[in-house]
């Protein structure tokens, strides 16, 4: 980007911003909740071997941070693919990236200085191009919260089969059922069923 991006304007601050992030190949795209890990003005992902977005980002060096308060994405993006109809392809300088069309806002990121380990890909996060759909003002919801913890424990469940991670879901279905509204209600079911 010629003039440089606060990232602050895009709602991603220090530490580990939960956004669902979008890859392509080719024509095929992917969603999937990733963290975006910032360093003062340094940007990162993590991401660990067997997923579709590490497959995608080794391929295409691009990503895209979408943020969204919608509890129904991070558990369907976590847990299987999403439809078509949620993406949007953008061109911009001749590179074709994918977004999520109810994203609050995006940044699409190009990756470099990627470090491979066994375990997962490492990448430095430049960006490319952003873009502030609709910006919703929101009082923190702990049911929203909930609904990622309770996303986070259930893939360590689904990678271990350990009694401990359904114990957590567990609790925080509690907070989802004490704090959340409807969608975040609707989203934990989803969550069980897909166990
Ligand atoms: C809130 C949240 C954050 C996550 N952050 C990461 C991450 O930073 N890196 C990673 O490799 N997986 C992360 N995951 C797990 C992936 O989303 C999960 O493995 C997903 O199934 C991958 O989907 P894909 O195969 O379509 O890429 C996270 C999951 C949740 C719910």
């Amino acid at each position: 980007m010629k003039r440089k991006l606060n990232l602050d304007d895009y709602g991603i601050y220090e530490g580990i911003s939960e956004t669902v992030v979008t890859t392509n190949r080719g024509w095929t795209s992917n969603a999937a909740p990733m963290g975006i890990i910032r360093k003062k003005e340094k940007l990162f992902a993590r991401l660990f071997k067997g997923s579709t977005t590490y497959d995608n980002v080794l391929s295409e060096k691009i990503l895209v941070a979408n943020t969204t308060w919608d509890p129904r994405i991070f558990v369907n993006s976590t847990f299987s693919d999403l439809d078509d109809d949620y993406f949007e392809n953008i061109t911009f300088n001749g590179r074709t990236f994918v977004t999520l069309k109810k994203a609050q806002c995006w940044v699409a990121f190009e990756c470099t200085n990627n470090k491979l380990t066994s375990e997962s890909l490492v990448t430095e996060l430049v960006p490319i191009k952003a873009r502030i759909n609709r910006c919703s003002i929101r009082a923190p919801n702990r049911g929203l919260f909930g609904v990622i913890e309770a996303c986070i424990h259930a893939t360590r469940y689904q990678l271990t089969g350990e009694e401990k991670y359904l114990r957590l879901i567990k609790a925080y279905g509690d907070i989802v059922d004490k704090c959340g509204g409807e969608l975040e209600k609707e989203s934990m079911k989803l969550l069980y069923a897909y166990l």
